[in-house]
């Protein structure tokens, strides 16, 4: 019951406005070779535009914008807060090449083949209907265009979580009660490898590739339209 309530707060977008911030700063440090490895593994052309939904702060965008300058990026996440956090920082890295603004996994606000790649890290175990999200990834997607999608692993070894765990400087939160929320309320709660090649499989997707890198235990599934 208890963890229920702190799982449905987990995916709330009140908490996302309240406590995105405390998410932020810890987030990059812990996962920065993910993004690499997203951006270094889609192809895209010139003059093409990619989504990142529930952006956060926005380093997926950013780290996207970096690696495709003659793209144009844009970020979506339903959080208010969150859009202005990734602005701010958009702003004070002075990236032209990448926008954002407000955006609801579940009704994605674009038109059907609008963009070259969609990709979404860490946001889809927050979603009401993952399934429903993945068809509107799709939708959005052009006909040929990648979707990446990063998530949590929910399988991930004590090992692994320990590894990971060691990356966070969150000195003000209690190590057992970090390892607790981690094991049950992110990772536990999460989807495996298998669950989100099945959603892909589900919404329609073809070429559906199942890629890890060592440091972070996030699984990626990456599929073709
Ligand atoms: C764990 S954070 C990941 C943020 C970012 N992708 C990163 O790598 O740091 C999850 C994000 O998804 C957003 N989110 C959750 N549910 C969403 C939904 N239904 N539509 C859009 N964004 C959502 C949250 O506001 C939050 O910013």
């Amino acid at each position: 019951m208890f963890k229920k309530l702190l799982v449905k707060a987990r995916d709330a977008r009140w908490l996302w406005d309240m406590f995105g911030p405390i998410y932020n700063r810890q987030i990059y440090n812990a996962i920065f070779e993910l993004y690499d490895h997203i951006s270094l593994n889609i192809d895209v052309d010139t003059d093409s535009q990619i989504l990142d939904i529930g952006t956060g702060r926005g380093y997926m965008a950013l780290q996207l914008a970096a690696h495709f300058p003659m793209t144009s990026v844009v970020g979506i996440d339903f959080s208010p807060m969150q859009i202005r956090a990734a602005e701010r920082l958009r702003k004070k890295m002075d990236v032209g090449n990448c926008r954002y603004q407000r955006g609801n996994a579940m009704e994605i606000p674009f038109i059907e083949d609008h963009f070259a790649a969609v990709v979404s890290v860490g946001s889809i175990k927050h979603w009401p209907d993952p399934q429903k999200g993945v068809s509107e990834m799709r939708r959005v997607l052009a006909p040929g265009g990648w979707a990446v999608i990063s998530e949590t692993d929910k399988e991930v070894s004590d090992e692994a979580l320990r590894r990971f765990m060691a990356r966070f400087k969150a000195w003000y939160l209690w190590n057992l009660l970090l390892s607790w929320g981690l094991r049950h309320i992110i990772f536990g709660e999460s989807y495996s490898q298998q669950e989100i090649v099945a959603f892909f499989k589900a919404a329609g997707f073809k070429n559906i590739q199942m890629q890890n890198i060592g440091t972070c235990p996030y699984v990626i599934v990456k599929a073709q339209k």
